[in-house]
């Protein structure tokens, strides 16, 4: 960050203008704009300028950006606190790519097992693997976090393309969960997946084993229905799923990252190996954009840059993602857990304090409902949340293009708004239209008035397609490893979440009656409210 302090003075130097001035530039819609491959992503709606906009990249070079970005591809130990390569992208790479990890090359194995894993999927939808009660009509995929929100997610999104047998994905250790799920569902032609990266996560293989009761009540070979994704296969084994329906995954797949090996079966069944196929193409086609295109033309990088320019210069603490999609329902969820769990630590790679704030709080829902729900804030309140749209240029229903018409229309709209705002006048102009006058008029004026010059950036693309997906998916973890090199975060661990583990395992004894004198008085106080409902 050796121009950290240039960036922040030209930030500070160039707060006090309005956005929509930068656009006096007749260039400046192409010129703060990236393509790839058909995507679009727009951030000329910011305060970025030409100085900033070279300042930041200089501050990503300045990182070693470049290089590190050569060390991730090519499997180095990038993940320092893990001892582990960071290799996601070789689930995505081209078939005749070499990449060696502890000198052998890791594509042959990955290739067969993404060959088992689709041949299996194809057997699941032709109905050649079948459950006891004939073809397998539903599919629950029993996992958490990464082995959960990637493939679920991606499900959702691509719901025009399933073909296959229905996908459920339970998640949460409560039993609403589950129960809710398998209730309607016949266990004689349900297939259940495990899917945990270290198999031991207390909430998959509670829901697991209660699965595998249910099952147990109607079919005489439970486990003949379960097939599992982990990297512990000794532990699939000991839960009782044959060899061939484990699919393995090596360690230097991290959790968040791994939707586009064996753990996005789920997903094969529902669209076919063909349209999993595209989805990683997708992907790879970003990772090539991204080693590739000049960093101020490089979409993952400039997506960073701008995050890290609201986040870490202009200390706007969160961000909403908006996609104008609704089956991108899930993507604020699975950022929540890419984003937040990859850079929101509080020590660099030497573990040491980091010097800025580690990255922003994500948040959103799809458009248009947060409309109708917390713009009321983006667009009046005292905070500024910098939006990024999402917008598919196209539907998938003919039949109702004039939804989404009026969908672009909103989601267009909706950063028109944020750029220009509303003035005094034109709030008082359209009260004195009403027929209001004097005080009342000033009054009511007042709360009509838009501060615009709130930030936003719009990816568009032009359908949502198994593809594009993947670019989209791609961009957003080149994102986060971007705004980690530049900050110095160790985006691919995640030891913020053990001591919540460690301390629930410590818990369960007290709930059913142990000694709970050492706890914090607030603790105990819960504690034993729970003892005395279940009394
Ligand atoms: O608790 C966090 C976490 O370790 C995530 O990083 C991971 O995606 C999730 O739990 C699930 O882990 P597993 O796939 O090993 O069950």
């Amino acid at each position: 960050m050796s121009n950290w302090n240039e960036l922040a003075r030209h930030q500070r130097a160039t707060e006090a203008r309005h956005i929509q001035e930068l656009f006096a530039d007749p260039d400046r819609a192409e010129a703060f704009c990236v393509q790839a491959d058909g995507m679009r992503f727009d951030y000329s709606k910011t305060n970025i300028d030409e100085t900033g906009r070279a300042l930041l990249v200089r501050m990503a070079e300045d990182a070693g950006l470049v290089d590190k970005r050569a060390a991730m591809f090519t499997g180095a130990q990038i993940n320092q606190t893990e001892g582990r390569a960071v290799l996601h992208t070789a689930l995505r790479a081209a078939d005749d790519t070499v990449i060696e990890v502890e000198g052998e090359n890791i594509m042959p194995e990955l290739r067969a097992i993404r060959a088992r894993a689709y041949a299996f999927a194809q057997d699941v939808r032709a109905g050649r693997f079948v459950g006891q009660g004939g073809p397998i009509t539903d599919v629950v995929n029993i996992g958490i976090g990464g082995s959960d929100l990637g493939p679920a997610m991606a499900t959702l999104a691509l719901a025009p393309y399933h073909d296959g047998p229905r996908l459920h994905y339970v998640s949460n250790v409560d039993g609403a969960h589950i129960a809710d799920t398998l209730k309607d569902l016949d266990p004689e032609t349900t297939l259940v997946i495990v899917a945990s990266k270290t198999f031991t996560t207390i909430e998959t293989m509670t829901n697991a084993r209660t699965a595998r009761d249910w099952m147990a009540e109607r079919v005489a070979d439970p486990g003949a229905q379960f097939a599992a994704v982990s990297t512990a296969l000794d532990k699939t084994a000991e839960f009782g799923i044959a060899h061939e329906r484990v699919f393995g995954f090596a360690d230097w797949v991290g959790g968040r990252y791994s939707v586009w090996g064996p753990i996005g079966l789920g997903l094969m069944i529902a669209i076919g190996a063909e349209g999993f196929a595209e989805f990683l193409a997708g992907a790879r086609a970003m990772d090539t954009h991204f080693l590739n295109a000049p960093l101020d033309q490089n979409m993952p990088v400039m997506l960073a840059l701008v995050g890290i320019w609201h986040n870490q210069l202009c200390g706007y603490a969160t961000r909403a993602v908006l996609p104008y999609d609704q089956r991108l329902a899930r993507l604020p969820a699975y950022l929540q857990q890419l984003e937040m769990e990859s850079n929101g630590k509080r020590v660099d790679m030497d573990g040491r304090d980091l010097e800025r704030q580690s990255g922003p709080v994500v948040w959103g829902e799809p458009g248009t409902n947060g409309q109708h729900a917390f713009y009321q804030l983006i667009h009046q309140g005292t905070r500024i949340v910098p939006c990024e749209f999402l917008l598919a240029a196209k539907g998938h229903e003919p039949a109702l293009a004039h939804h989404h018409r009026l969908l672009v229309a909103n989601c267009i709209a909706q950063s028109e708004a944020l750029l220009r705002g509303r003035s005094l006048e034109e709030a008082r102009a359209i009260m004195a239209k009403k027929g209001l006058e004097g005080a009342e008029l000033e009054r009511q004026a007042r709360h009509r008035v838009f501060a615009g010059n709130r930030p936003s950036t719009t990816l568009i693309y032009p359908c949502l397609t198994p593809f594009v997906l993947g670019q989209i998916i791609g961009l957003y973890e080149h994102r986060v490893f971007v705004e980690g090199v530049v900050l110095g975060i160790n985006s691919f661990d995640q030891w913020g979440v053990e001591l919540g583990k460690e301390l629930a395992t410590a818990l369960g004894p007290l709930l059913e009656g142990a000694d709970a004198s050492d706890k914090d008085p607030s603790t105990q106080a819960l504690i034993s409210f729970v003892r005395n409902q279940q009394d």
